[in-house]
């Protein structure tokens, strides 16, 4: 416990010392949270890293958010703890497959998640998150859309936009292993409970859910609900906020199984080694850079309604 405080102290006084701010996803572990300047979901995140002015950034995500900010505050040093923090949905794509898919589609625009590479969104139109993409589809002029690279979010996307998607086969692991079964059983265990599911889920497992939102829409939904219980399917770092803002109220994970070892990579020791050392640096080549940044700018300019 002793131990914990100082670590905490050190990284406090770190922080200052190198003006730098601390930003953490809602799937992170607890103390990383509890530590971080501001918590949020991929959108809320992106937002901060453009309105933040520190001099240097500590993303305790995954590569790809980390990098997202070092797209967008090119002049700010971004940091990510753990190197091997990536995304398993992100590597599912790569900017030369797409590039080939493309010219099977000529007249489409092209939505990449967020969860993606600075090279692949360097080649699409515009980004989106779990919070926007509806919005960001129905935003296009195009009437059809190739969608990289989750195809559950795409398929979601699909059953609430007029335009033809046209999904990419990838698929967050984390997501894609809350079964029916574990709905089904969740539901029984907590009758009473209200289901919130994320958009990267299957279809099935969405269709069993009351609602579907990114994390911080369901920190937002069970925060002015009244209902008192309710069943989270998507990764279960989301608990420790949902219960720490609500304690008046329960959750239960959809499936003990779900969780994100890459979120999970960042711990305090991690986190203090990365401000001592400035490590590890994340920047993207200048003339992907610039390409991406326009992706992630459309997306950013569209405003937020969940
Ligand atoms: P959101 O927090 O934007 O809903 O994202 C989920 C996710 O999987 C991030 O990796
Ligand atoms: Fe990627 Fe899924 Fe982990 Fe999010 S939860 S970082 S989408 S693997």
């Amino acid at each position: 416990m002793q131990d914990i405080r100082k670590t905490i102290e050190r990284i406090n006084e770190l922080k200052h010392m190198r003006n730098a701010v601390i930003l953490a996803h809602n799937y992170e572990r607890g103390e990383i949270q509890d530590v971080a300047d501001f918590t949020g979901d991929s959108l809320g995140l992106s937002q901060q890293a453009v309105q933040q002015k520190a001099d240097v950034i500590v993303f305790c995500g995954v590569h790809f958010m980390a990098e997202s900010a070092a797209i967008l505050s090119p002049h700010k040093t971004v940091l990510l703890p753990e190197l091997h923090a990536g995304c398993p949905m992100a590597s599912m794509v790569t900017a030369g497959a797409m590039r080939e898919e493309k010219k099977k589609y000529p007249e489409a625009a092209v939505v990449c998640y967020v969860n993606s590479t600075a090279e692949v969104k360097a080649e699409s139109d515009i980004c989106c998150t779990s919070a926007n993409a509806i919005e960001v589809v129905n935003s296009l002029n195009e009437e059809e859309v190739l969608f990289v690279p989750d195809r559950n979010l795409a398929d979601y996307v699909a059953r609430n936009t007029d335009k033809r998607i046209i999904p990419w086969n990838g698929h967050c692991p984390t997501h894609n292993q809350i079964l029916v079964s574990d709905m089904i059983k969740a539901r029984k265990a907590h009758p009473d409970a209200e289901v919130l599911a994320h958009p990267e889920c299957r279809r099935e497992v969405l269709d069993l859910s009351d609602k579907i939102y990114s994390t911080t829409g369901m920190l937002d939904h069970a925060g002015r609900s009244a209902t008192k219980e309710f069943i989270v399917a998507t990764e279960k770092g989301i608990l420790h906020k949902l219960e720490k803002d609500n304690p008046g109220k329960k959750f239960y994970s959809a499936s003990d199984f779900a969780v994100c070892p890459d979120m999970k990579a960042i711990d305090l020791d991690a986190l203090l080694l990365s401000l001592e050392k400035m490590q590890h640096i994340i920047s993207v080549p200048e003339d992907v850079r610039v390409r991406a940044k326009l992706a992630l700018d459309r997306m950013l300019a569209i405003k937020r309604n969940r």
